[in-house]
């Protein structure tokens, strides 16, 4: 199928180049040209598991361009994955969305029928504003168009987006249209049915079950990516209420996981406390969801709570510093991960940003580590917020950043962090304190090392 693909961040690039690889017929567009001048040598602009080697497989079928005139009168099937930013007061802003679609109305042939999907995060009624804008391009240039118009939301994990788009646990569809419907039908057979050839080196999950492709009314699509997202925001907000719980009477978080998660109807999963979700999905979705409700004048009381938790998350790492070293000015402390998660470089609302600057504006001099993410977050942390004076270095070496260091906080759980050597990483420091900000070491492990720990709803 021929399919033009508006967007290429984290779920457009990915998208397209799955169905690239499904034999999709996949021109992509862009705005932004130095992301298309990396595109054009086959180079990934976003760090994804496993996405640079497929795009160096699938890059000679696909077509980058800035021009959408280039890639979608052709096409069959036009997907927009733009941005949804958020505006001021939390609501999703649809700027780029609409504009995407304006763009799109413009180069459409008369008569020829196209469907049009919106996988970009959308308030509800998003696509019917979309369809008003097409419907308005057409009477402008005075012809008769065919588009229509359908809601595909997303549920890509970053770092894990590629299993996500090949073994994805069920594909929404949100359309009033039998044609539109159809055409998604066709487009994601392969996935449907799992009749592709998996890439090497992403095998098809041992216990994998074909997905469904639900249908539904596009308002009803919209929400269930705004009401997924929330819930799954709030089950790690919830847990970390619990932890702060159970760090008063004396019981043990990941114990209380471990129970409650044998329940079926609970489920094991997201079910880890620490230092709460960031992201750009989590932060940005559940404000967005608060804002639609304003639009109606309705309270969402446990969405409000679910964000507080989660930001208070990030206090408690600050108050439990303090509780150890008295007072944080003048004392050095060790920042272990600033990816607001592992196997990703995005540090949009990071925990790790939150406590730096916090750290810094009590006077502490912090050492930062982490194995790809330093980059993005001296970018960030160079603005305003901190200091010109300010004590801030980022450092490559753990080893740098544990000599002599006050403290040490585990902030992000990547894979090298669980592997390191506590025993010879306590000797080197002055006071060797280890705040696990996910419960990734065993208490007593860590203790036999030498440290005095202290992690998340532990004893
Ligand atoms: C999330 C959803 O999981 C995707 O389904 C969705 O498509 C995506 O948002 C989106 O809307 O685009 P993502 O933000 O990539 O994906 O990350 P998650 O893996 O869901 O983790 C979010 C945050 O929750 C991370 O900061 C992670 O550290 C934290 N988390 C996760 C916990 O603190 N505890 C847990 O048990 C799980």
């Amino acid at each position: 199928m021929k399919v033009a693909i508006i967007g290429t961040g984290y779920v457009g690039l990915t998208t397209a180049v799955v169905l690239a690889y499904l034999n999709h017929d996949v021109t992509a567009v862009d705005k932004d040209k130095s992301k298309l001048d990396l595109l054009h040598e086959g180079q990934s602009p976003i760090h994804e598991p496993g996405l640079q080697s497929l795009l160096e497989e699938v890059q000679h079928t696909m077509r980058f361009t800035p021009n959408v005139a280039e890639a979608v009168p052709d096409a069959e099937l036009i997907l927009i994955a733009v941005g949804t930013p958020p505006k001021k007061n939390g609501e999703a802003d649809t700027r780029h969305v609409e504009q995407a679609a304006k763009e799109v109305a413009e180069v459409c042939l008369p008569e020829k029928h196209y469907t049009l999907v919106v996988k970009s995060t959308v308030p509800i009624g998003t696509n019917q504003k979309v369809a008003e804008v097409v419907e308005n391009v057409f009477s402008a240039r005075g012809i008769q168009g065919n588009v229509s118009v359908a809601s595909n939301p997303e549920f890509l994990q970053e770092g894990l987006a590629l299993q996500g788009a090949f073994y994805p646990d069920r594909i929404v569809v949100g359309a009033h249209s039998e044609e539109a419907i159809d055409t998604l039908r066709r487009l994601y057979q392969p996935i449907l049915e799992q009749t592709f050839d998996s890439p090497s080196t992403l095998p098809r999950p041992a216990a994998y079950h074909l997905p469904p492709m639900m249908t539904t009314d596009p308002n009803s699509a919209e929400m269930i990516k705004y009401a997924a997202n929330t819930f799954l925001a709030l089950k790690i907000s919830f847990i970390n209420e619990i932890a702060g719980l159970c760090e008063e009477v004396g019981a043990d978080v990941t114990e209380v996981a471990r129970g409650i998660g044998l329940d079926s109807r609970i489920g094991n999963r997201f079910l880890q406390a620490g230092l709460g979700w960031g992201g750009s999905c989590y932060p940005k979705d559940t404000a967005a969801l608060l804002g639609v409700a304003a639009q109606s004048g309705y309270e969402m009381p446990i969405t409000e709570a679910a964000r507080t938790i989660n930001f208070r998350q990030r206090e408690r790492i600050i108050e439990k510093l303090r509780g150890v070293l008295k007072t944080l000015k003048g004392k050095t402390i060790g920042i272990l991960g600033l990816a607001f998660k592992p196997n990703t470089d995005d540090i949009r609302e990071a925990p790790s940003l939150d406590i730096i600057r916090e750290l810094v504006a009590e006077g502490a001099t912090v050492r930062a580590h982490d194995p790809i993410a330093i980059e993005n977050a001296r970018r960030a942390l160079n603005g305003k917020a901190l200091s010109a004076n300010s004590e801030l270095h980022f450092t490559e070496d753990i080893d740098k950043l544990a000599y002599d260091a006050d403290a040490l906080v585990l902030v992000t759980e990547w894979d090298l962090y669980h592997k390191l050597e506590l025993r010879r990483l306590a000797k080197q420091m002055k006071t060797p304190i280890l705040i696990d900000g996910r419960n990734v070491y065993s208490p007593q492990e860590a203790k036999a090392a030498g440290f005095h720990y202290i992690g998340i709803g532990r004893i």
